[in-house]
């Protein structure tokens, strides 16, 4: 079997694409194991109700749900984030929908969901893809601390043995950032956690990146056609139009993003997560996050192995460089479709 498991700040991207992940599964062939929450777009305490949002629009979809672990408070060095300017006050662009209290956090954290999923996965032999769309607190904490099945700590085994894939959306390959000139927001959040992984991780590690989604928008007419029409018979078609409305617009991202359509990362990330024929193009690479430069820290720093210093660095990261991005369309006209 196939599980996916997402590690989350949501975030109106994020809500995109953790729809997309509940509403997909039966189509396509794998089962949503759990959400894990953290700091990052807006505080943790909102992230946990908005992902309590996602998962009542999907059930009232007749989607299947999953538990839900609150995670990091804020960053390994304490930091905190905020990304209201883009996401709205409460993450969620601030479509004044009703908590609804019937969806409960499950009794765990963060660390400890992720780690038993991964030596579940071990254990009965299922394919585990882990997908990070937020800061990459938890999981380095989850690496930090090791499992029951002891490793961690950056020497391998352990718990990590059981993650197939490792998908992070972070990071950016050409030195455009978001969070800062050089930084994309998920690694500048916390520059420690996010170099933690980046160096130990021993898996395969698919790092879908800022610029991958800036130069792979979805198409303002079909992502008006699917998120923004008039009519809805779904939950999950009505929620989407309602959170994305003031963020998602062609005037609002035109300027600084993509005049061509809409950039959602998040979703983009779990589409390659759940489709790998969505991936038409990758490179192996080294990346290491810079955790010092005075007006760099944050930045990920590629090896792209065209110039003549230091060669030989682990290439420890498949770096995707092309997408379909008709499939990725087609999964949000189901993700949006009703029933
Ligand atoms: C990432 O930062 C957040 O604003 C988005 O949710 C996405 O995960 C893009 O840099
Ligand atoms: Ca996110």
């Amino acid at each position: 079997p196939k599980w996916v498991w997402i590690d989350s700040d949501a975030g109106v991207d994020d809500a995109v694409a953790l729809c997309a992940a509940l509403k997909l599964q039966k189509g396509w062939g794998y089962e949503m194991k759990g959400v894990s929450t953290s700091f990052g777009n807006t505080s943790a305490d909102n992230v946990n109700v908005n992902v309590r949002k996602v998962m009542a629009s999907c059930l009232k979809d007749g989607s299947g749900g999953c538990p839900i672990f609150a995670g990091a408070q804020g960053g390994l060095r304490g930091e905190t984030a905020d990304a209201s300017y883009f996401h709205g006050k409460d993450g969620l662009g601030d479509a004044g929908l009703d908590d609804p209290v019937e969806v409960t956090l499950d009794g765990r954290g963060a660390v400890e969901g992720l780690v038993g999923v991964a030596e579940d996965a071990k254990r009965e032999g299922a394919e585990l893809i882990v997908v990070t769309i937020g800061p990459l607190t938890n999981l380095a904490e989850a690496m930090m601390r090791g499992g029951r099945g002891g490793g961690g700590g950056g020497g391998g085994g352990g718990w990590m043995g059981g993650v197939a894939n490792l998908v992070v959306m972070g990071g950016c390959g050409n030195a455009h950032g978001n969070a800062t000139r050089v930084a994309e927001f998920n690694v500048k959040a916390d520059v420690t956690a996010a170099a933690h992984v980046f160096e130990h991780w021993r898996g395969e590690m698919t790092v879908v990146s800022w610029d991958l989604c800036c130069g792979n928008p979805i198409p303002w007419r079909s992502f008006h056609e699917a998120v923004s029409k008039e009519l809805h018979e779904g939950e999950v078609g009505k929620f989407l139009k309602a959170i994305c409305r003031d963020i998602y617009s062609s005037e609002k991202d035109a300027d600084k993003r993509s005049g061509e359509g809409a950039v959602i990362c998040d979703f983009l990330a779990v589409a390659v997560a759940i489709d790998r024929a969505v991936v038409r193009k990758w490179e192996m690479v080294n990346v290491e996050v810079e955790t010092g430069g005075s007006i760099t820290e944050g930045m990920t720093v590629v090896d792209w192995g065209c110039y003549d210093g230091v060669k030989g660095r682990e290439k420890n990261v498949e770096w995707v460089t092309a997408v379909d991005m008709g499939r990725v369309v087609e999964m949000l006209g189901m993700t949006v479709k009703g029933g």
